[in-house]
């Protein structure tokens, strides 16, 4: 209204503002969906499952393309073939349609949509004047702010995990010594998730260009997002739990591939290891101190002068040699890849990318050079399919060498000066689009191109590729790290709540750098975050050029004994990890977990004071210790009861408890009735195949009134080949079930595609309370006495022992 009036009175002054919808003259039905006409535009709205809406905005002679990238290549085609019906319903003020799910309605008067659940309840609605609009290229929209709404997700983003009441937006950016509050950062994940009483829904915003989403920022009427250009088309994901929100989610843009079991390993980086003399003391001194260690990273000097695909040969005289020399004794080399090429004519990749057109040019056809670490460099156009080739094809020369993964790095893209020129072109499939459509995708491309041609050229062999950058859908390709991070308590914790927003955006394999990249750690800080490391599900210590020493041996031989502790746990978690690598495979389901995510209903699991702890899958809480000088924990615990890692003391949950958590001390809570797997821990994760599994079983809590009903499943293969896609692997199930006063566990083999060598079994039974009175193993008689039993009053432990974990079927014991 005083929009209008203002332009009544001034009739010569002419500004921007948005443009709106407007009323709907018609809707059309289409398969499953809808057009909806309105006096501005069009609303193509469209089920793609039951669950899942797509909402498209279609202006008048708008050319924008819609965004393919990154969705998952299957996605639009295989939703199409599912069977199940919508239903339409009309009225004078109204169009509305309904999956077995949900249902969506829009309002004739001012094209406002709502979606609702099967219950009727409101799950996103619009505002109800400024629905959908558009100013010059901008698109936006705008949804009503319910009371005590929330919002997670948008990846990489720092601050609390619930993002109301701030504005953040997507543009990869690389920001060294990046605060709690610096947005935008390295990766841009346009999705995000709502709880809205107690409902959860997801809105992936399908589009590439810079885009702001605002939770009630400066205003409590909206939450909205908007791009700078492109188009509005976005996807409603129903819940309504935050886990269904996030496996649907990875329906839509994919999930990560099962890495090879190595990358799970302990990693050690710093910028940089050089000459090779220097990477080969690393690798030896981890073998002599006995600290269990799989890759080492060569960052920058390995290369002559910043040359990608090159090696400085007074450095590194013998790449081929050393690689092998170090695969001897469980070494992996990962090589940083930077996409800047340097600008230099007697530089055989450079010709080569002039020749062929590889990289990006101005609207004028000449070629764009910026500074990054060689100097005047180009960039490679990863949008153009043929520049894929050729690059994946180098890296695959690379991989001939015996390297083992890449390291893709700078590829916001960043370069001196933060500001690659806007109006550069990219092919983008010989679409031709400019870098504000591209930017965000860059790294996307890259690690697409790396991925792509690997598998071509090693056809059974799973890459391993790490990146900085990234967009929507990375996790196809790429595990992913957290930038240049601080040693500093803050950003400890930064980096765990960054990496619990990474998995709840569909980024599951994430870690950060360990002991901080800029500055040094302290002693205790090193330890407490080796200690987060060891079950973060990407396991890497990095840090600056000049900086000092930061390996596990590096502050003292309290502090390394703690860290060897710590890394070898996590390698006797391995069989956990894994297992819970391939779920997350398969399901797209976080490896780390907010409380939140295992329990929506308690409003404890979202406070402040408690997103430092997460949950490893579904049974294990972790509440690590993140400052200094820090001897007890404060820990809330979630309904049910909980038994500590470190003591085996039992718990009620919903409460907050004070724990002991001495320096070498993770804090580590199971679930009543969880069973975690182990194994002997080894120098590195493909040393050798299991000899002893450990399997603790936390059931037994002396409160044996209530049926307690578990099961834990084993997944394994030859963690390196693709063969378990055609059923190769050995999938076995743990089950325990506690009735009275029996308890029982059982195992099966419900998978069994990949043969395996035999090895021994132990059974930790924590909780038992009294020695127990009759025992069954695989239905027969036991006595205590027998060798294989051990029980121990003290601690509260019976434990079993047996040579042959193949013959084992079942294990009881009455209390
Ligand atoms: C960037 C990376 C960092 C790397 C450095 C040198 O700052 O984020 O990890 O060590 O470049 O390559």
């Amino acid at each position: 209204m005083l929009l209008r009036l203002l332009a009544i009175l001034l009739p010569l002054v002419s500004f921007a503002n948005y443009t709106f919808l407007g009323q709907v003259t018609r809707w059309q039905t289409t398969d499953r969906g809808a057009v909806v006409l309105c006096d501005g535009g069009e609303l193509h709205v469209q089920f793609q499952t039951a669950e899942i809406l797509r909402v498209t905005l279609v202006r008048p002679n708008d050319p924008e393309p819609l965004l393919y990238d990154a969705l998952a290549a299957n996605f639009l085609t295989s939703t199409d073939s599912q069977s199940w019906d919508t239903e339409v319903s009309e009225s004078q003020d109204r169009f509305s349609m309904r999956s077995s799910a949900i249902a969506w309605t829009i309002d004739r008067a001012n094209s406002r949509m709502t979606i609702w659940d099967s219950d009727g309840a409101v799950i996103l609605r619009d505002d109800s004047t400024m629905a959908y609009g558009w100013d010059g290229n901008e698109v936006r929209t705008w949804k009503q702010l319910a009371q005590g709404e929330k919002f997670f997700g948008l990846g990489l983003k720092g601050g609390g995990l619930d993002k109301r009441g701030r504005e953040l937006q997507m543009w990869n950016s690389d920001i060294p010594a990046y605060q709690d509050n610096t947005d935008p950062l390295y990766q841009s994940v346009p999705f995000y998730i709502g709880v809205r009483d107690g409902i959860a829904y997801g809105v992936y915003f399908n589009n590439s260009y810079r885009t702001k989403f605002n939770f009630g920022a400066g205003q409590q009427r909206y939450s909205s997002f908007s791009a700078e250009d492109g188009a509005l088309d976005y996807f409603f994901i129903y819940g309504p739990t935050i886990r269904d929100v996030v496996r649907r989610f990875s329906d839509l843009t994919g999930r990560i591939e099962l890495p090879p079991l190595w990358a799970l390993g302990y990693q050690q980086c710093r910028w940089s290891y050089y000459p090779e003399s220097e990477v080969r003391r690393i690798a030896q001194t981890f073998r002599e101190k006995d600290i269990p260690c799989d890759v080492i990273y060569l960052d920058i000097h390995y290369m002559d002068g910043y040359r990608v695909f090159t090696w400085d040969s007074t450095r590194f005289p013998q790449p081929k040699k050393m690689i092998d020399d170090l695969a001897k004794t469980g070494f992996k080399l990962v090589p940083i890849i930077d996409p800047g090429v340097k600008a230099d004519w007697e530089y055989k990749i450079a010709r080569e990318g002039l020749a062929d057109n590889h990289f990006v040019r101005f609207p004028d056809g000449t070629v764009h050079v910026g500074e990054v670490w060689p100097g005047p460099s180009y960039f490679p156009d990863f949008s153009r399919p043929k520049t894929r080739t050729w690059w994946g094809r180098h890296i695959a020369e690379l991989r001939k060498l015996g390297l083992r993964g890449f390291w893709n790095d700078m590829n916001e893209p960043a370069c001196w000066g933060q500001a690659f020129p806007l109006e550069t072109v990219f092919d983008d499939s010989g679409r031709s689009s400019s870098h504000k459509k591209m930017h965000n995708l860059y790294a996307l491309h890259m690690a697409q191109a790396t991925r792509e041609e690997l598998v071509k050229a090693y056809p059974n062999e799973r890459p391993f590729i790490l990146t900085r950058a990234g967009f929507a859908g990375m996790q196809k390709y790429s595990a992913a790290w957290t930038g240049d991070n601080v040693a500093s308590e803050d950003h400890l914790e930064l980096g765990i709540r960054m990496m619990l927003g990474m998995g709840l955006s569909g980024q599951p394999f994430v870690g950060m750098d360990i002991g901080g990249f800029i500055g040094t750690p302290s002693p205790e800080l090193f330890a407490r975050w080796i200690q987060v490391g060891a079950v973060s599900p990407f396991c890497r210590t990095h840090t600056h050029y000049g900086s000092p020493d930061q390996e596990p041996w590096s502050f003292g031989e309290n502090i390394e004994d703690i860290n060897r502790k710590f890394i070898k746990l996590r390698y006797e978690l391995l069989p956990y990890l894994y297992t819970l690598f391939y779920q997350s495979s398969v399901s797209g389901e976080p490896i780390w977990r907010p409380m939140f995510y295992e329990v929506q209903d308690d409003p404890m699991c979202y406070d402040w004071g408690y997103q430092q702890q997460f949950m490893l899958g579904s049974n294990v809480l972790v509440a690590p210790v993140t400052r200094e000088k820090q001897y007890t924990r404060k820990v809330y615990l979630p309904a049910g009861r909980w038994v500590d890692w470190n003591t085996d003391r039992v718990y009620e949950g919903r409460q907050e408890v004070i724990v002991d958590a001495h320096l070498d001390w993770l804090p580590m809570f199971l679930r009543e009735g969880s069973i975690v797997i182990r194994r002997d821990a080894q120098d590195f994760a493909d040393q050798r195949a299991v000899q002893q599994l450990i399997v603790d079983v936390y059931g037994s809590t002396g409160k044996t009134d209530s049926l307690l009903q578990s099961t834990q499943t084993l997944i394994e293969d030859d963690g390196k080949s693709f063969d378990f896609k055609n059923g190769k692997f050995r999938e076995t199930l743990y089950e325990y079930l506690a009735q009275e006063k029996s308890h029982r566990i059982s195992r099966r083999v419900a998978t069994n595609g990949y043969t395996l060598p035999d090895r021994s079994l132990t059974f930790v039974f924590h909780g038992v309370a009294a020695a127990p009175d009759v025992l069954r193993l695989n239905d027969a008689a036991l006595s205590l006495n027998d060798s294989r039993i051990s029980f121990d009053p003290d601690r509260r432990r019976l434990e079993i022992h047996l040579t042959s974990e193949f013959s084992f079927q079942s294990f009881e014991f009455f209390e």
